[in-house]
Formats: structure tokens, C-alpha cells, sequence
């Protein structure tokens, strides 16, 4: 059954909501579960923008019929080929033989690797500036290559001002009736999983994302309304003011708020026991927000995304047959990877009789820009003797010391 979801007069939403997934990507967490969204314009030829995952395409099949009420489909309009938004586009296209698939060259590429296309000659290629005319509506494309995959565009319906952005300004969260931004308390209740989805999927973009940003920017466009691929559409200028603002920050590798998130993983204890006392002398100096994380217990994107919000971090290196214990080594290889930048860092370091836990993390972050070491490592053999409490809490006071620099 498909009740209408309206964006805007003659654009509707048909996205489907999974609740059943446990790991998007079968890497991360999905506790609010996950929306794949789609749109339909129906103008004097009617668009379908973008398709969704397997795992919700009958329903959704079942909602392309509703909208087009036995109008046909003239154009399939594919901003993004990764499988999450693809594996429905072979049955639409069977289903819609009229239909026409306006996608970038890559995309065509990538759409031949992944699905063997059959219908090579129901494409139109689009390319930077094309544009589309659906009566009323006139769309114009906006390439975005590498947010985050190579193939991106975006959709900007020059008409009414949306911008179809494909997967950025998405979020992980199954709609929960509410579809817009200004419906929920976004802040409360959403933002922590757009930082999540966003920091850990497209984090190492931040240029790509900021080039298209200009573009925009150029291109004056005024944009009323972001209809995203994942997560709620954005339909207030305060609402996309705000998120543009979060997305800037993010791109570009600052902080958005003072904080620090201290990581370690401990099997006995005794470290974990370090980052407690530790914590609760930077909170009596007068830190706020602080987070403590044992890495083998809370999901690695959780840690990855505070670690990109808040402006320090102190990663604790224990030592495991010689090396940095596995979890924190893959923890501090990601952030590299995503291009962890601009933060004041500190490292704790555990060993019981040898090894390069310390040297091995300090090598890996060689490949970071800008993470600053605001203090001497502070090493514990085993567990931390009380006689060391003094100097820890110099430790402590150096740390305090780099928040009052900012
Ligand atoms: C399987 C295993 C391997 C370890 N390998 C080393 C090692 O090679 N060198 C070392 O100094 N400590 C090693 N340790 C000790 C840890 O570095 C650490 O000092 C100890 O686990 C106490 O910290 P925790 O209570 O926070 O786990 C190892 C511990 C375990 C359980
Ligand atoms: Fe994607
Ligand atoms: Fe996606």
C-alpha cells in the first residue's frame, strides 16, 4: 500500500525504510534502521529520480505503479550507482520500456560492471550544466564526482529550486512519518546519525565535497529544498543553513565544538582504569564534553565520528604481541584513510614487558595532517602505579593547557 508523500505540488517521495538490516554496507551499525529515498516529478513527462536496495524494492516497485497511476515513465534519472540505490534500475527499466536513463558516462560504466546492463540504447548521457526539460520543470545537472563515489551528480530542479544531492546531507534513520527536517528535533534526534553516515562514508571526500559546494555557490543557485538519498528532506533556509554549516566544518577537517574523546582497549582493565582517572581530572579542570571509548566495545563509526567532532583526542596504545593492539591499529588506519586532520592529540601507552605499540601509532599518523601533540606520551607498565598520580596530573594540566590556546 503507498500513501502519497509529498514534496512539492507535483513531486513525490517513494522512498522505503529498512528496519531488518543490522550493518549498512555490512560494516556499519544500524540502530534507527536506514531510508533508501527516491522521488517521482510527474510533469508533462514524468522523472523518477534515482532507485533503492533489493532489501525494500517490492514495496517499492508498488509505489513507482501508485504515483505514475498508468502514466508511463519517460525518464529514469540516476544520480548515484552505488547497489544501495541501483539494483531496482534493471526491473524499472524492463517494466518501463518507454523509460530513458539519464546518467553521467561513468555511471554508465559502472552501471555495465555492476549490472550488465541490457538497454544501451535507452540512455541519455548528461554531462556538467545539461539540462532536462519536463514541462514545468527544468532540471539541470550538477556533476559531482567522488562524493563519494567518481560517477556523482546532482539534480537541480531549477523550477523550484531542490536539490536532488544524491548521497550527501544524507543520514543513517528509518523515517518515522515525519519526512522534513523542520517536522522533528533534527538536532536532538538526527544530527549525531548525519555526522555518523556522513564522517564515515563520504569523511575522506571533504574536497570533492567543498569543489561542489563552490560550484553551487557560483552557479548562484537559491536553493529551497535538499532532497537527499538517505536520511530527511531540507526544506527551511535555517535548517539548510545549518547543515550546510556542519558540512563545511566536516569537509574541512575542523572541530565543531571543544571536546575530547579518549579511545583505548583494554582486556584487563587496567587501562581502561588510566583513561577513567584521566578523564575525570581533564573533567575537574574544567573540559567539556568528554567521551571515553573502549574501541572493542562501541561501534568503530561511533568513535570515528566524535573523534572528527569534537577538537582533541588521546589514544591509548597497548601493547599486543609486540605490536598496537589490532582494533586500535585498524581505528587510527581508518582515520588516516578518512584524512583525520587539525586536531591536539595525546597518547597513553600500556605495556607489560615490550614492544612498539607507541612507535607504530605515532608512525601511522604520520600520514595525518595537522594533529598536534600537546603533551609527552604518559606509559604505564601493566597498570598505572598510584606514585605516578602527580604526573599524570601534569599530564592532565598540559592537556587543559592546548584548550585554552584555541
Ligand atoms: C594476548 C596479549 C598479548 C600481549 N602482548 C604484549 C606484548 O607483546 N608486549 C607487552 O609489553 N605487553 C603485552 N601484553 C600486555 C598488554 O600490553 C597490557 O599491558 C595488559 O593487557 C594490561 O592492560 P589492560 O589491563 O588494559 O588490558 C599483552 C597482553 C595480552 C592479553
Ligand atoms: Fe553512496
Ligand atoms: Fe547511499
Amino acid at each position: 500500500m503507498y500513501y502519497p508523500r509529498i514534496i512539492n505540488d507535483d513531486i513525490y517521495y517513494i522512498g522505503e525504510s529498512d528496519r531488518r538490516l543490522s550493518l549498512f554496507e555490512n560494516m556499519f551499525e544500524l540502530p534507527k534502521g536506514v531510508a533508501y529515498n527516491s522521488y517521482i516529478i510527474m510533469d508533462e513527462k514524468t522523472a523518477l529520480l534515482d532507485g533503492i536496495d533489493e532489501s525494500v524494492s517490492e514495496r517499492y516497485y508498488e509505489n513507482v505503479r501508485a504515483v505514475l497511476n498508468g502514466r508511463d515513465l519517460d525518464y529514469l534519472i540516476v544520480n548515484h550507482v552505488e547497489p544501495d540505490h541501483c539494483s531496482s534500475i534493471n526491473n524499472i527499466l524492463r517494466e518501463y520500456p518507454n523509460a530513458i536513463m539519464v546518467i553521467t558516462d561513468k555511471g554508465l560504466n559502472m552501471m555495465h560492471q555492476f549490472y550488465h546492463l541490457e538497454y544501451e540504447d535507452r540512455v541519455m548521457i548528461v554531462g556538467e550544466g545539461d539540462q532536462l526539460k519536463l514541462g514545468k520543470h527544468h532540471l539541470q545537472f550538477v556533476m559531482a564526482p567522488n562524493v563519494h563515489w567518481p560517477e556523482v551528480m546532482m539534480t537541480y530542479d531549477l523550477t523550484d529550486d531542490i536539490l536532488f544531492s544524491a548521497d550527501a546531507f544524507g543520514a543513517f534513520g528509518a523515517i518515522e512519518g515525519h519526512l522534513f527536517v523542520d517536522q522533528v528535533n533534527y538536532e536532538r534526534d538526527w544530527l549525531s546519525e548525519a555526522r555518523r553516515y556522513y564522517i564515515n562514508i563520504v569523511g575522506r571526500q571533504g574536497a570533492s565535497v567543498l569543489r561542489v559546494f563552490k560550484k553551487i555557490g557560483d552557479l548562484n543557485l537559491n536553493i529551497k529544498t535538499i532532497c537527499p538519498l538517505h536520511g530527511l528532506v531540507f526544506r527551511k533556509p535555517e535548517d539548510i543553513a545549518m547543515i550546510m554549516d556542519k558540512y563545511t566544518k566536516w569537509a574541512s577537517y575542523q572541530a565543531e565544538e571543544q571536546g575530547i574523546v579518549l579511545v583505548c582497549a583494554s582486556m584487563y582493565g587496567n587501562s581502561q582504569n588510566l583513561n577513567d582517572v584521566l578523564a575525570g581530572m581533564l573533567a575537574d579542570r574544567g573540559i567539556p564534553n568528554i567521551r571515553v571509548y573502549d574501541i572493542s566495545k562501541t561501534p568503530v563509526s561511533e568513535v570515528i565520528s566524535d573523534l572528527f567532532r569534537f577538537s582533541h583526542a588521546i589514544f591509548t596504545c597497548l601493547t599486543y604481541n609486540t605490536e598496537l593492539y589490532p582494533g586500535m591499529d585498524a581505528l587510527m588506519r581508518e582515520l588516516t584513510m578518512l584524512n583525520y586532520a587539525n586536531r591536539k592529540i595525546a597518547y597513553l601507552e600500556s605495556q607489560s614487558w615490550g614492544g612498539r605499540a607507541l612507535k607504530i601509532a605515532q608512525d601511522i599518523f604520520t600520514k595525518s595532517k595537522n594533529l598536534e601533540e600537546v603533551a609527552e606520551p604518559f606509559k604505564i607498565k601493566s597498570s598505572a602505579a598510584p606514585e605516578q598520580l602527580p604526573d599524570l596530573e601534569k599530564f592532565a594540566d598540559e592537556i587543559a593547557a592546548s584548550f585554552n590556546d584555541n
